[in-house]
This record gives structure tokens, sequence and C-alpha cells, in this order.
């Protein structure tokens, strides 16, 4: 199950998201916002990070102008992981071994071609498991 928000900013990429994870066949729920009216990006970055660290849901996407905001939002969650993405390899790259669980995009940053790309990148890639990035997961959670 994956978690979708976005603030205004990133609103028509998330739709065009939500609608590309329906034809992927994706169990997902958005998290608002639900129009292009000026929001708070915090409000929805918080709501999905707490939902994906709940465990009630697998993977987050959080959207903002610049993907920025979302993403520092997110990572102030005890057990998130929110990797703002702007090419496919950082994408795989942080799968593999940040094994990062929300993934941040900028609207204003990425087009929608790309973004979906990226978004496919990031949910069919898998966590390495490898001992040493395992370590390194551990050290980001020790306060
Ligand atoms: C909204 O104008 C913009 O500041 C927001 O979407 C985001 O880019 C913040 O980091």
């Amino acid at each position: 199950m994956i978690a979708v928000g976005s603030d205004h900013a990133g609103y028509e990429l998330k739709q065009e998201i939500l609608e590309h994870l329906k034809e992927r066949g994706e169990q997902f729920e958005d998290f608002g916002c639900f129009s292009n009216e000026s929001v708070d990006y915090p409000v929805y970055g918080k709501k999905v990070a707490q939902a994906v660290a709940s465990g009630e849901y697998e993977k987050g996407i959080l959207i903002c102008g610049t993907g920025i905001g979302i993403s520092i939002t997110a990572n102030k969650v005890k057990g998130i992981r929110a990797a703002l993405c702007g090419d496919c390899f950082s994408a795989e790259a942080t799968r593999l071994h940040n094994d990062a669980n929300i993934l941040a995009l900028g609207a204003r940053a990425v087009g929608g071609g790309l973004a979906l790309k990226i978004v496919d990148t990031f949910l069919d890639t898998e966590f390495s498991g490898d001992e040493r990035h395992a370590r390194r997961i551990r050290l980001i959670e020790e306060d």
C-alpha cells in the first residue's frame, strides 16, 4: 500500500502519478491536497510520513514544487527515509543503498514523463540487503 501526498504545487503531478499507480495495479491512498488552492506542504508531508512510519503503508510518494520542503518535513518523522530524486539513477540507488521508504519529487523541477519513470524505478527496486548498507541505516536511526 502506497501513501501519496502533495501541496498545491505538486497537485497536478500527484494526479498524474495516481493515474499511473492505478495503471500499474498498485494499491494506494491519496492523503491530499485535493486542489490547486494554496496549502502548507508540511501538513501533507507529515500525514504521509506518519502513515508510512506507522507501518500501515509500505511506501510513500510526496510532491511539492521543489520536493525539498516536503522531504525535509518527512525526514523529521522517526523511521522515515525520504529521498528527493530528480533522476532514475538516484531513485534506484536510494532503494538499493538507503532502503528509502518515501520518494519525494519536485513538480517544478522534473517533467511528468521523467517523474513517472522515477516512480517506476523507485517502486520496482528492492533494498540490496547488503550488511554495510543495513549497518548504515541502523546508524541513521541511532540518537
Ligand atoms: C510552494 O510555493 C513551494 O514553496 C513548495 O511547493 C515547495 O517547493 C517547498 O519546498
